[in-house]
């Protein structure tokens, strides 16, 4: 025999050696091979669910970040409510004006008094926003602290002086005066004043002075506030 044959048998019972010695192991192997694959899978598991809990953990610190955010949204829109409303208030209170004349019907004289009983009261209101103007005794009461205007209109006939004043709480802030005009007078006067909510603003005649009017209203008194302080 040669030494090629001889290998070629000795190859052969290997073979068929090693055959003998697989064959029963043939099932080992797969299941090895099942184990892996399990293991395989196990460990995809494992970091699946290692990245949910990571998402779930971010998630919840994402949660925490958006519950503080809202908090804080919360507050800003209560601020922001509370500003609105503010600004609503602040508007009302802006909202302060009158004017009236002296006359609600006819014709007439007002005046003269040796004293003088009280303030002109001006019965033909206009307009009085924020109801400061009381027509019933022709005082004005400021209702907010703030700059306001004031004016007032005076006509007489003639004959007798037309002096008028506008007063503060009592105090001669500035007048109008015509000495004894031949036909009829007119006169004017107005100031800018700051006032403390509750001051009293009111004109008043002076002693055996008059002021006339009638339904064409010549005889007037009015302000509004320029802004509150
Ligand atoms: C005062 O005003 C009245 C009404 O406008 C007018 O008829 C009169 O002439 C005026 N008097 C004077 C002195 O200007």
């Amino acid at each position: 025999m040669s030494i090629s044959a001889q290998l070629v048998l000795l190859l052969c019972a290997c073979c068929v050696q090693a055959q003998d010695f697989m064959s029963p192991n043939v099932n080992v192997l797969s299941e090895l091979g099942k184990i892996k694959d399990l293991e395989e899978r196990v460990k995809t598991t494992e970091n699946v669910m290692q990245s949910q809990k990571n998402s779930v953990t971010e998630l919840t610190t994402k949660l925490d970040e958006v519950k503080s955010e809202n908090e804080a949204l919360k507050t800003t829109v209560q601020t922001l409510q509370e500003k609105v409303e503010s600004l609503r208030n602040e508007n009302e209170v802006r909202k302060v004006a009158f004017s009236a004349s002296l006359l609600a019907s006819g014709e007439g004289h007002t005046g003269p008094y040796n004293s003088v009983p009280s303030p002109l009261i001006y019965k033909k209101v206009f307009t009085n926003a924020g109801n400061g103007y009381d027509s019933n005794t022709g005082i004005f009461t400021a209702p907010v602290k703030g700059v306001y205007y004031f004016r007032f209109y005076a006509h007489c006939h003639g004959g007798i002086k037309m002096a008028v004043s506008l007063f503060k709480n009592g105090e001669r802030q500035c007048s109008v005066f015509s000495w004894k005009p031949i036909t009829n007078g007119n006169a004017s006067n107005g100031v800018i004043l700051t006032l403390e909510k509750g001051d009293q603003m009111f004109t008043k005649l002076w002693e055996n002075t008059w002021v006339y009017d009638d339904p064409a209203s010549y005889t007037s008194f009015g302000g509004f506030l320029l802004f509150p302080l």
